[in-house]
């Protein structure tokens, strides 16, 4: 059929008109993006969210790395480790020691009784040093007390004194027979000397250390040491008792069984 055929003219104008005038907008209009555009995208937005389940696994996650700080919040600083040098001091150590004299809050330590075990006067210009005896008003010596010295001696003593204090614990015993040449052996804890050191002397002696004997005040606290001296004096007498310290009736049979 040719065209405007069959159809009347005024609407032949108008077929006319409307292909004359078509809006020229038209090619710009959005079109319906092809199949494969959409899936690109689609998978775009899906593999966008990685990043989000990568960083909340990682934030649930141990790791031997350290931590990925997006956020540095002063987190990272420049800053010297432990035991490092600086050249900002004279002796090169960044470490810095407390100012002699310095006191830390509740550390004054006044009692020389009880924190140090002896006390130091001058005497013509020179320090005299005096143990204590006996033990300080802090310490009740009780069970409790002599219960906690036997489980701090078995920790800290037994190993080089041995559990009864004579001097064969399992470090002088495998030292003996290594045979190591420098190796001084263990003091027996019976002998007349230590028996008749005042309880300061054995406090201090934790503390300090004595001879060739480590001291032991940084893993010890205080109220421990003299539990242990308040065990030493009980080990001391399980070896040395007097005969008067046995109830009647028991001499009678330890007697018997001599
Ligand atoms: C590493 C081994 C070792 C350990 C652990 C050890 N000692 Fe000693 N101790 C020694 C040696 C060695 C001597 C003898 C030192 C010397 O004569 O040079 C000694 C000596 C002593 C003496 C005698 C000191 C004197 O008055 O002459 C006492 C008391 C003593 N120790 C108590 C203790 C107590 C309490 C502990 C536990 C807190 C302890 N020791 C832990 C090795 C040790």
């Amino acid at each position: 059929m040719k065209r405007g055929e069959g159809i009347l003219p005024s609407q032949q104008i108008m077929s006319q008109e409307s292909n004359q005038f078509e809006n020229p907008l038209r090619e710009l209009r959005l079109r319906r993006p092809p199949f494969w555009l959409v899936a690109i995208f689609l998978i775009a937005v899906v593999v966008s969210w990685l990043p989000l389940v990568v960083a909340a696994r990682r934030r649930v996650q141990t790791s031997a790395y350290p931590r990925i700080q997006i956020m540095q919040d002063m987190g990272n600083q420049p800053r010297y480790k432990e035991q490092q040098t600086s050249p900002i001091f004279a002796d090169g150590r960044a470490d810095r020691p407390p100012i002699p004299g310095t006191v830390a809050r509740g550390q004054l330590n006044e009692d020389d009784h009880y924190y140090r075990g002896f006390s130091t006067t001058m005497v013509g210009g020179k320090p005299q040093v005096t143990f204590f005896k006996g033990f300080p008003k802090e310490v009740t010596v009780d069970d409790r007390l002599i219960a906690r010295g036997q489980q701090r001696f078995a920790i800290f003593c037994s190993p080089c004194h041995g559990m009864d204090g004579s001097g064969h614990g399992m470090v002088n015993e495998r030292a003996t027979e290594l045979q190591e040449p420098k190796w001084v052996p263990a003091a027996s804890l019976h002998s007349d000397i230590v028996m008749g050191r005042p309880d300061g002397h054995i406090f201090n002696t934790i503390t300090n250390g004595i001879r060739n004997m480590p001291g032991y005040g940084s893993q010890i606290p205080v109220p421990d040491r003299w539990a242990i001296v308040s065990y030493i004096r009980a080990l001391q007498l399980s070896q040395d008792a007097p005969s008067s310290a046995v109830p009647a009736e028991k001499l009678q049979t330890l007697k018997q069984q001599q």
